[in-house]
């Protein structure tokens, strides 16, 4: 039973066969409105989400399936302390596929172990969140018309900010990817992610505090909030999340072609002035994230069937 936990736990060519699934259903939508008539999609989120859980139904009900949904922890068993091995082998004696969203780093991981269907991993804590990578990858080729040598800023809490870590993953397969970490001191990217990710792979990457200094370099600049609510007090979440606030005037010295890119939710770190120009991708991030969603739910429950 394939699950995806990690975004390494699709390989190379399996990436690419998703996002030509997602051009597929991109040009031809109607082509895939029965796929997945009579099956149902379990959503367990007990993290707040807005894109993630919905984008995960949208794609369901867009393939002609059925949705189950948990949207809290507090309205479900977990409440009454259920683990998440039970709560897993219970939700698959009603879905088809779980994706699960849930604050503790592994718990995805233990549901899939337990659970006799297919679980996608929709963020777990401050670790990993390969489905925003998906719509990441499908953002940067529609824009880009490849993965390989591309200078990727990554900008913000680059300590807990799990889409940083499973996009530095997956981009750390392919030719010529160049890295800048920019962020404060305190939220730098993890060692681990930087010796086993970044250095096992040969990928250059530089570590700076300042947002204008390599803007110049940049073809993809991904912003990221602040992750609140891994913070262990208050006092310093105030005094950083203001850190970076990506303006008109910061991108005057950027490339013509830069790809701005935000996993949203944005709280204050892209003026909305940016918005409107051209090389804002944000949205267009959130809409590829449906396709994605749609491409891996085809291709997990065909997989299931075959057994
Ligand atoms: C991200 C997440 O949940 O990690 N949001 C998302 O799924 N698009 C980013 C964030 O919360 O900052």
């Amino acid at each position: 039973m394939k699950s995806v936990i990690d975004i390494l736990d699709l390989s190379v060519e399996e990436i690419e066969e998703l996002i030509h699934t997602a051009c597929d259903i991109i040009a031809r939508p109607e082509a895939y409105q029965e796929a997945c008539r009579h099956k149902k999609l379990a959503t367990l989120f007990f993290e707040p989400s807005t894109r993630t859980r919905l984008s995960f139904e949208a794609a369901m009900y867009e393939l002609g399936g059925n949705v189950l949904s948990v949207s809290s922890g507090s309205s479900s068993s977990a409440a009454k302390g259920e683990s998440v091995a039970d709560t897993a082998k219970t939700v698959s004696c009603y879905a088809d596929i779980i994706a699960m969203r849930h604050p503790n780093e592994g718990a995805p991981y233990v549901a899939s172990l337990n659970a006799s269907v297919p679980v996608i991993n929709a963020g777990d804590g401050g670790h990993n969140h390969p489905t925003q990578t998906l719509a990441d990858l499908l953002t940067i080729y529609r824009e880009k018309g490849r993965f390989d040598h591309l200078t990727v800023g990554f900008c913000g809490d680059l300590k807990f900010g799990r889409t940083v870590h499973s996009l530095i993953n997956a981009l750390s397969r392919y030719e010529g990817i160049e890295i800048v970490l920019i962020s404060p001191e305190e939220l730098k990217l993890p060692s681990y992610v930087k010796k086993d990710v970044l250095e096992r792979n040969g990928i250059p990457y530089r570590q700076t505090t300042s947002l204008l200094e390599p803007m110049p370099d940049l073809d993809i600049l991904y912003m990221t909030r602040v992750q609140k609510e891994r913070f262990f007090n208050e006092e310093d979440y105030l005094r950083l999340k203001d850190s970076y606030i990506l303006d008109l005037k910061k991108l005057e010295t950027a490339r013509e072609d830069l790809s701005i890119m935000h996993p949203l939710p944005r709280v204050n770190e892209i003026s909305v002035a940016v918005d409107a120009d051209p090389r804002a991708c944000y949205f267009k991030q959130v809409l590829n994230g449906k396709y994605m969603r749609m491409a891996l739910i085809l291709k997990l429950l065909k997989e299931a069937e075959q057994g």
